[in-house]
């Protein structure tokens, strides 16, 4: 049975330890969207892999595919292949041919982009050249790995993609494209990983009566349809995203698994209604050593948003939920979660569509009691204090659907299982 781990909040839900936990009893893993804005962090006993676009599945030396639905920075990519060919001798990763490059016009238009919007406006990208890679890839300009084959024809695509960036980065004083140094590059590029580059037909012709899993970048709430728009990444991170960015049909996912943390964070800008500007979110900040993969950021910390989640597992299609980073409110005296919101007097159920309603709302809480001990490290249900599982209890009854596993540190095996995964 295939299976697909998408984050259900703004990202940074412990994906990757769930992912590296679960590909275990998988023969293939996939990326299938969003480029190195990702950072998938993943302990193993004393080692700390920290991943961006190489799948998780990597650490226990499992196939790995990067599907066409991903955007590739060729540098980056390089570096990420040789640190981890350090740890995992001959990693089998492969390249989609029809996966789309990031270069550097996009890391220039990502820092252009954010410099025109003011104050609250700015979206607080990672600066990867994200959004404007994308944006070639439906506007049918971009440079796609097939595109290497053939440097004649590349460089007529570059001119093109010249003459259209070219005053654009003039205006904002930013070098202008470098023809030669682009296509020098990238013919580089293409001989060291020449060899990773694989038909688009991949999976269809090599796994299937194979177990796969995809593993999910970002979170639903930074879908560019689904989430808190424009404060969002430019890509689908629903779990329908992972049929068409590898190349699969939508009935080759078979189970999808929503990863959310036992309270919320979130990197960059935008609403937020169950942030904590105070100590206790502070604390979290610190007991969960939430600064970004990525960026090194601070991520910002709040309550459990009952009336997101419960939302985005609609949306998202869930069949069962890991739940993450428990531990980290051992020490509350007290715990919060958002069960409604109110919005102009109102009271709401839902998030509102507007980011000016979504920056109104104020979150409307129930209290449970911290349990004040340490679940750090528990690996049975029953180990569990009773004020904790009456914690997730609760959630999983108010978000509807089934918790099947708990995750107690950062550790691969600190993981409860209440549904063996590998049964379902
Ligand atoms: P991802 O982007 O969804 O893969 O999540 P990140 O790796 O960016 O962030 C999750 C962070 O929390 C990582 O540093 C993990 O090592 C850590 N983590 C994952 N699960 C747990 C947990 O149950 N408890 C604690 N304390 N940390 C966890
Ligand atoms: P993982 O896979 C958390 C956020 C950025 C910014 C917005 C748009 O580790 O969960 P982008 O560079 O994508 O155009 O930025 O999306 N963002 C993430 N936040 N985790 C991520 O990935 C993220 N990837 C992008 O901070 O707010
Ligand atoms: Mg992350």
């Amino acid at each position: 049975m295939n299976k697909a781990v998408i984050g259900l909040q703004w990202g940074d839900e412990g994906k990757g330890k769930i992912v590296d936990y679960l590909s275990e009893n998988f023969d293939l893993v996939v990326r299938y969207q969003g480029g190195n804005n990702a950072g998938h962090t993943v302990i193993v006993e004393d080692i700390t892999y920290k991943l961006n676009l190489i799948p998780s599945g990597v650490i226990r030396d499992k196939i790995c595919f990067l599907g066409q639905g991903v955007v590739l920075d060729p540098e980056h990519f390089v570096n990420e292949y040789e640190k981890i060919s350090k740890r995992i001798s001959n990693p089998r990763i492969y390249l989609s041919s029809n996966i789309s490059l990031i270069l550097n016009y996009h890391k220039q238009l990502d820092k252009i982009n954010e410099s025109i919007l003011t104050g609250d406006s700015k979206i607080g990208t990672t600066a990867k050249g994200i959004g404007p890679a994308y944006q070639d890839k439906v506007g049918r300009k971009s440079i796609k790995l097939y595109d290497l084959d053939n440097m004649i024809s590349l460089k007529s695509k570059f001119e093109a993609i010249k003459k259209y960036y070219d005053p654009i980065l003039d205006a904002f004083d930013e070098n202008k494209i470098d023809l030669n140094q682009n296509i020098e590059r990238l013919s580089e590029f293409y001989s060291q990983i020449k060899s990773l580059i694989i038909d688009n037909s991949f999976i269809k012709k090599n796994f299937q009566n194979k177990k796969i899993l995809f593993e999910g970048a970002q979170g639903i709430l930074l879908d560019v349809d689904h989430g808190t728009y424009p404060f969002v990444t430019s890509s689908n991170t629903v779990a329908s995203s992972a049929a068409t960015g590898s190349g699969c049909g939508p009935n080759s996912i078979n189970y999808v698994l929503g990863i959310t943390k036992a309270y919320t964070t979130r990197v960059g800008s935008g609403p937020f209604p169950t942030e904590l500007n105070d100590e206790i979110g502070e604390s979290l900040g610190r007991r969960g050593k939430e600064f970004g993969t990525v960026t090194a950021r601070k991520r910002r910390c709040g309550w459990f948003d009952g009336v997101l989640v419960r939302q985005t597992i609609k949306i998202a299609g869930i069949n069962g939920i890991a739940l993450t980073k428990l531990d980290v409110l051992d020490e509350l005296d007290e715990i919060k979660v958002c069960i409604q919101y109110e919005l102009n007097g109102k009271k709401i159920d839902y998030l509102p569509s507007s980011s000016e309603d979504q920056f109104k709302i104020k979150p409307i809480y129930k209290t449970f009691p911290g349990w004040k001990s340490q679940t750090r490290g528990i690996r049975n249900i029953q180990d569990l204090p009773e004020k904790a599982k009456n914690y997730i209890y609760a959630l999983e009854d108010f978000i509807g659907a089934k918790i099947s596993s708990i995750s107690t540190s950062p550790e691969r095996d600190d993981t409860i299982l209440i549904e063996d995964p590998f049964k379902v």
